[in-house]
């Protein structure tokens, strides 16, 4: 007899004798008869039991929710008022011969396809969460969009290889993950943040195209977006520039929306400046679906005698913006509260503000906390610059140049979605001209990507004084703001690495010790390369549009990097570590 998944069977084979298999979602008594619900990952089927069958008919009143079962019969129309126009198996129902108990089980502890289980309990018991209709389907994309990158670099002549778990570690600006060594006395390996130096040193290798669906560890502080282990699909070729990669990963993205999104056409993808996004939206992964962008103001408000802005006026290292929210006078006193909060938590000082009913009336028609403290013409002045109309409110942010980006870009966000102005599209976006450094929380210079990543000019290592403003090869791929993939064309001379190690005050031990093997793997005849990195789990959260990460990988960790399923991580016995040389000392939080 032909088996089928359940959401199959259909009025094609009305008549026909099938068999299914499946879990029970539901056992409805019916004045005598019984239906069941019966589920597979394709959806549901409605099976009958007769009780001219006394055997069968027993048997399946002993039948409850997620019991697996097998059964075979005839398919048979239903009544009429019966049908169920929702699910395409909804027009007919299996009218069951034989009836199969494969597994009995405990009563669930929520319902498969409740929506609003706690996510504790989810994670606790996944394996029943991944029946639901909507984890099957997020995992099930996942593997399709996996099989899709494959095929598009085997067709382009990459390779796939496999890099080391157990490792030493690599800066992507995490913790690591160690893992103590048994056979090395209070040794550790690092589990790798990323695959970046084996790619390169594949490189050196002479595989000239390689890529890896890689497993990334950090150590860091969990988001929705971020998990603390996670998968990349990592890209690297030789005697490749930026716009080889470029071209490679826009292939890539037109694939995947094909294969995936049913797109028919070419996807769009628009290029910035890593500056210019932060002088319009205050970030460097703007959502260019949203219409909202800052304006400098410093220039219009340079002799202003109010505090808030005086301040600033002079400062190289402050901002003053204005961010123009057109029909933003829809925003209620509290509304604009909820935002003054908002942009505290960035560390801003408030929000100061004007409500725009007439442009052409001072007096009357803007309404503002500050206007008491500026002349007619810089209002004048701050209306023609940002184009007031009407209808519009607009937003002042002054003070340190992070704090006003920050804040102001979070606050564009929330106005967004508040307002609803983001519109129901896809939009990619290049972030180009990466400086190289930037400042840690020291005050001292750190890589914005990664060591690795090759300065644009080479020579501006040696000759510039201020190394904030030399620039990178790197370029990051946004998705509706949010960065799905970042890379670089690296460094390939032994002597610039080195330098820029120096720069970022390595010392030499420190590179050694860390870098030694690398440094030495560049003095073979490295070729140029260049590379790039994708978030998998990301890039499956953003096209299915879901809202946390952990709905696109099976057993993921929560957002205090536990797995409630397993119980990891767990104690291990006091013989365990001192195999390990390693013993146990509660910390003295
Ligand atoms: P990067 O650190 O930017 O680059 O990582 C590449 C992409 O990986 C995703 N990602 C994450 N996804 C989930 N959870 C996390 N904790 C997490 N961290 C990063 C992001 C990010 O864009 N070696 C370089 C790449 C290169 O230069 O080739 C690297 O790892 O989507
Ligand atoms: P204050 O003089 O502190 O009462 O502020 C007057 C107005 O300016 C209020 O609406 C504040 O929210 C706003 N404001 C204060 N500091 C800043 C700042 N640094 N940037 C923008 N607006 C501010």
């Amino acid at each position: 007899m032909k088996r089928y998944y359940c959401n199959e069977v259909n009025d094609k084979h009305i008549k026909n004798a099938v068999k299914v298999y499946g879990w029970v979602a539901k056992r409805r008594d019916h004045g005598g008869i019984i239906f069941i619900d019966l589920r597979d990952h394709t959806g549901i089927v409605q099976l009958v039991l007769n009780p001219d069958n006394q055997g069968l008919f027993k048997l399946a009143e002993s039948i409850r929710s997620e019991y697996v079962i097998c059964v075979q019969g005839t398919v048979s129309p239903r009544l009429e008022g019966a049908i169920n126009s929702e699910i395409a198996s909804g027009s007919i129902e299996i009218i069951v011969s034989s009836l199969d108990i494969l597994n009995k089980s405990n009563n669930p502890p929520f319902k498969i396809n409740d929506i609003n289980v706690n996510e504790d309990q989810r994670l606790q018991y996944r394996y029943l969460d991944l029946r639901n209709n909507i984890m099957q389907k997020n995992i099930r994309f996942r593997s399709k969009l996996i099989a899709s990158i494959r095929e598009y670099f085997y067709s382009n002549d990459f390779i796939d290889i496999e890099t080391p778990i157990l490792t030493k570690t690599t800066p992507e600006g995490a913790r690591d993950y160690l893992v103590p060594s048994r056979v090395h006395e209070r040794k550790f390996f690092a589990l790798p943040q990323s695959p970046q130096l084996f790619k390169q040193t594949l490189m050196i290798g002479g595989i000239d195209k390689y890529f890896q669906i890689a497993k990334c560890f950090r150590d860091e502080d969990l988001r929705s977006d971020r998990q603390p282990e996670f998968t990349q699909l990592d890209v690297e070729a030789a005697f490749v520039d930026e716009e080889d990669i470029i071209t490679l990963v826009e292939g890539l993205c037109n694939k995947i929306f094909k294969d995936l999104m049913n797109f028919k056409e070419e996807l769009i993808f628009e290029r910035m400046s890593f500056s210019d996004a932060i002088r319009s939206y205050g970030c460097d992964k703007p959502d260019l679906r949203n219409p909202l962008n800052l304006i400098d103001i410093k220039d219009i408000v340079s002799d202003v005698e109010f505090k808030v802005f005086s301040d600033h006026v002079n400062n190289s290292d402050s901002r003053i913006t204005a961010l123009r929210v057109p029909n933003g006078i829809s925003l209620s006193r509290k509304d604009i509260d909820d935002l003054t909060d908002l942009v505290k938590n960035f560390g801003a000082k408030g929000l100061a503000y004007f409500k725009c009913e007439n442009v052409n009336d001072l007096d009357a028609g803007i309404i503002s906390p500050i206007k008491k403290f500026l002349d007619e013409d810089v209002i004048k002045n701050i209306l023609n610059h940002v184009d007031a109309t009407d209808g519009d409110l607009i937003f002042f942010s002054a003070d340190q140049k992070d704090i006003v980006n920050d804040s102001m870009a979070a606050l564009i966000k929330k106005l967004g979605v508040q307002l609803n102005l983001i519109e129901d599209n896809w939009k990619f976006l290049w972030v180009l001209e990466y400086p190289l450094f930037e400042k840690d929380s020291n005050g001292e210079p750190t890589s914005i990507h990664h060591p690795f990543t090759a300065p644009s000019n080479p020579d501006d290592l040696s000759s510039n004084n201020d190394i904030y403003s030399i620039n990178s090869r790197a370029y990051d791929l946004i998705l509706n703001g949010n960065e799905i993939g970042g890379g670089s064309i690296r460094i390939h001379s032994k002597d610039v690495q080195m330098k820029i190690f120096e720069l970022l005050k390595i010392d030499e031990d420190d590179m050694n010790s860390k870098f030694g093997f690398f440094l030495k793997a560049l003095s073979y005849g490295c070729p140029p390369h260049g590379g790039i990195a994708f978030g998998i789990d990301r890039i499956v959260m953003l096209l299915l549009k879901l809202d946390s990460i952990r709905d696109t990988i099976a057993f993921p960790k929560t957002q205090s990097s536990s797995c409630l399923m397993t119980d990891a991580p767990s104690d291990v016995n006091n013989e365990q570590l001192k195999e390990l040389s390693i013993s146990s000392i509660k910390s003295k939080k």
